[in-house]
């Protein structure tokens, strides 16, 4: 298992045109730091999983979401079998933006979390805090509160699950959280797997962060943010942006 990971999430970006160029562009490049992940748009993922076999093989394919159920009467999810069966390693589960735009509760993602590790992807569970909560002091017992309710039986036998702390005022508003405040966020977050998940999770889940990561930042989050790496989005959507994180981080 790589302990250090660098994940792109294109989110609804990048035009059909473009990702060939972008996969030849991390396949021209040197090895960088960590274990590189892609997350495209679900109707991308064939066309990205031949790419990354044949141009980048160091590289890994992630889901941006999917269904907490194997199979069934549900119109419009995908099912992560199905993302299993086309090659898929990962999936983001409760991002915040399907937490706020799209209604996912808790619950549904506690659901999610439990049937992709059922399907054997690892999940990348996100949590994170709004700017009311941080200038409220509740930074810790929110993202408790979050840890507390995506736990499951599945947890006990699970290879790894990745938590990325993405701190929603961090989000696409190009004001990051610095090195050192992550770093005290990620204790308390540690703190937290330890005491709602199985304690081992609390020493090994690797942590990543997200919100505004960009090639000027990323030498202080590598500093002082003692983190396992970085769940990058609006900066992941330039090729050399990105190779930069990578060779930062
Ligand atoms: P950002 O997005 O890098 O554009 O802030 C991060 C994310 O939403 O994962």
């Amino acid at each position: 298992m790589p302990n250090r990971y660098l994940i792109a999430n294109w989110k609804m970006n990048v035009p059909p045109e473009g990702i060939e160029r972008y996969f030849d562009a991390l396949g021209e490049a040197g090895e960088g730091n960590g274990q590189l992940v892609v997350a495209p748009p679900f109707l991308y993922v064939p066309e990205v999983v031949r790419l990354v076999r044949d141009r980048v093989p160091r590289a890994a394919v992630a889901a941006q979401n999917c269904g907490d159920k194997p199979s069934g009467a549900f119109t419009g999810e995908v099912s992560p079998v199905m993302l299993r069966y086309h090659g898929v390693g990962h999936v983001i589960i409760g991002h915040s933006e399907r937490r706020n735009l799209f209604g996912e509760s808790d619950a549904l993602i506690a659901r999610k979390l439990t049937a992709a590790l059922d399907a054997g992807l690892t999940p990348v569970l996100c949590i994170g805090e709004d700017l009311k909560v941080r200038e409220a002091g509740r930074v810790s017992v929110f993202l408790a509160d979050q840890i507390k309710a995506a736990a499951s039986e599945a947890l006990e036998s699970a290879r790894e699950v990745i938590v990325a702390y993405e701190p929603i005022w961090a989000i696409g508003t190009g004001r990051n959280a610095s090195g050192a405040m992550v770093a005290e966020t990620v204790a308390m977050i540690r703190e937290s797997l330890g005491r709602f998940w199985p304690a081992r999770y609390g020493q090994q889940a690797p942590i990543l962060y997200g919100g505004s990561v960009t090639p000027d930042n990323i030498s202080d989050l590598a500093a002082n943010g003692n983190i396992d790496g970085y769940l990058v989005g609006g900066a992941s959507l330039d090729s050399g942006k990105f190779l930069a994180i990578n060779a930062g981080m």
